[in-house]
């Protein structure tokens, strides 16, 4: 094995790399290459005893083809070899492999070739002879870590390219860009996250996107709503009581006790009261939570994201909220865009939202008209992407079709019944709306019958109360023609409904 001898556990060769990759994250593997057998086989050792994967090479030449052919996290390299020195292989690893985390072992005292290898992009260094081995166990599991980082922030700037989104959310204006970026670029630190932004923007899920994609993604996110809860609770929700501290009071942890190395959500953060905001300055400032009528404080590890619809600069102004624990708060802010200054996003999300809601109601309803679609971006949208959600799940509701209409949409009702009315409206001419001149004669002469068939007889239900053989009188139809055409207008996806009363 031409120099390489390979010191490893369970070392998975090359030809299993594709199976790597599908099940959990393999073992973290280390590559030591060093020309001094005793220490090979120590560090070996040492490193597989803590759960490394180890593979060893006696010098730089050998180690370089190991890596050639094997995956590698990170290479514990000696400065001083015969051959090629330490120093040369770092640049040629990093010229090959530029994903490759790279510790180099240097002689104690030397610290000008260790502040050459670190410039050269060595992640860190270690001096020789070691004193504990837990300096290199630690420098190792740190460079892994970082290459872990490193690694999953590249394969997510790939998906948010490929695929516009970032977690649940949907939207590929250049301002929803910027949000990605920045929760992104946010999500694997621990630093306080501030989501800006009007109603139904989008900030609880921006919050959970974040946490999914930190290093905390497989503990719990615990939220709260700060505006929901009475001023005299909020304190105890957050940080917990002991027993006594008042009455009825029990021992229990609070929010930050519970979330322990996980994410804390506070939402609606502009109305916590002014005393629960010194203690979560506290908090945030010392990493450490007093129950309520407790003398000691607790350490936590919490990473807090924080969201908020009102200014809270102007809250600060009127000494409503704290200007410290603003700046504690918005270290890093996030400023979601209403939904009206990205309009592009709007026949995304609307289809989105089609699909979501006709595969839940089992309608083949596929497609949104073109005039559906113009109405749609034109709307100021003031409740946002939930507002849109909304109209979209009313208009599956509504369709009669296999697309949605303009009279499908809660707002689009005027428009379609003035061009019921024949009154005509903008861009309709006799009944005739644009997109319907914009399809074939035959096509355009199905839908409009059919579209005439639905508001007729809608119209003669809900005339009558839904009384369908006094419809069918109404419309001079016997009455198992007029139930045939009902069906037909209300569509096969109905069929599940009670059937229209007598
Ligand atoms: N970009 C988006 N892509 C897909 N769905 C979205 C997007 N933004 C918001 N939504 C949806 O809109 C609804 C509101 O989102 P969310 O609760 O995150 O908003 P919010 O800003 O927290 O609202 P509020 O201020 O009312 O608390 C949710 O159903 C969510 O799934
Ligand atoms: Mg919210």
């Amino acid at each position: 094995m031409s120099g390489a001898d390979a010191a490893t556990s369970t070392s998975e060769r090359p030809s299993s790399r594709g199976a790597e990759s599908a099940s959990t994250p393999p073992k973290a593997r280390v590559l030591v290459v060093d020309d001094e057998p005793a220490l090979r086989r120590s560090l070996a050792r040492v490193l597989m005893a803590e759960g490394f994967d180890v593979l060893t090479a006696e010098d730089g030449a050998a180690g370089l083809s190991l890596l050639a052919t094997t995956r590698v996290d990170v290479i514990l390299l000696d400065v001083m070899m015969p051959g090629l020195g330490g120093v040369e292989v770092l640049g040629r690893v990093k010229e090959q492999h530029p994903e490759v985390e790279v510790v180099m072992m240097t002689a104690f005292g030397d610290i000008d070739t260790a502040v050459a290898a670190v410039r050269a992009g060595a992640y860190n260094f270690l001096t020789k002879p070691f004193g504990h081995t837990e300096a290199v166990v630690l420098a190792l599991s740190q460079a892994v870590e970082h290459k872990r980082l490193v690694d999953r922030t590249r394969a997510l700037e790939q998906r948010l390219v490929e695929h516009e989104r970032f977690g649940e959310l949907i939207g590929r204006s250049p301002r929803m860009q910027d949000v990605y970026r920045v929760a992104l670029g946010a999500a694997p630190t621990t630093s306080t996250v501030l989501i800006l932004g009007e109603n139904g923007t989008g900030k609880e899920l921006v919050a959970r996107a974040i946490h999914q994609h930190s290093l905390r993604g497989d503990r719990p996110l615990r939220a709260i709503n700060c505006g929901a809860i009475p001023d005299t609770l909020v304190e105890t929700e957050l940080f917990g009581s002991v027993r006594g501290a008042f009455t009825g009071a029990m021992d229990r942890p609070g929010l930050f006790e519970l979330a322990d190395k996980g994410t804390v959500f506070l939402d609606e953060i502009g109305d916590l009261p002014l005393a629960a905001q010194a203690k979560l300055l506290r908090a945030l400032a010392e990493g450490e939570v007093k129950r309520v009528g407790a003398m000691e404080p607790k350490t936590v590890d919490v990473r807090v994201i924080a969201a908020t619809n009102v200014d809270l600069k102007e809250r600060i102004g009127s000494g409503r909220f704290r200007e410290d624990l603003y700046y504690r708060l918005a270290v890093i802010p996030v400023h979601l865009p209403p939904l009206r200054q990205r309009k592009e996003d709007i026949p995304l999300l609307a289809y989105h939202f089609l699909h979501k809601y006709a595969r839940r109601s089992g309608r083949e309803i596929k497609r949104i008209g073109v005039e559906a679609l113009r109405l749609l971006r034109e709307q100021p949208w003031p409740g946002n992407v939930r507002q849109l959600e909304n109209a979209i799940e009313h208009a599956v509701v509504m369709a009669r079709g296999d697309s949605i209409m303009p009279g499908d949409l809660p707002f689009g009702r005027e428009d379609a019944s003035s061009a019921e009315e024949g009154t005509g409206s903008a861009g309709m001419i006799g009944g005739i709306d644009d997109a319907l001149a914009d399809l074939p004669y035959a096509e355009a002469k199905d839908r409009a019958g059919l579209a005439f068939d639905g508001a007729y007889v809608e119209r003669l239900m809900k005339r009558t109360g839904g009384n369908v053989s006094e419809a069918a009188r109404q419309a001079g139809m016997d009455r198992s023609n007029f139930r045939r055409l009902l069906k037909k207008v209300r569509g096969a996806g109905k069929k599940d409904e009670p059937e229209p009363e007598e």
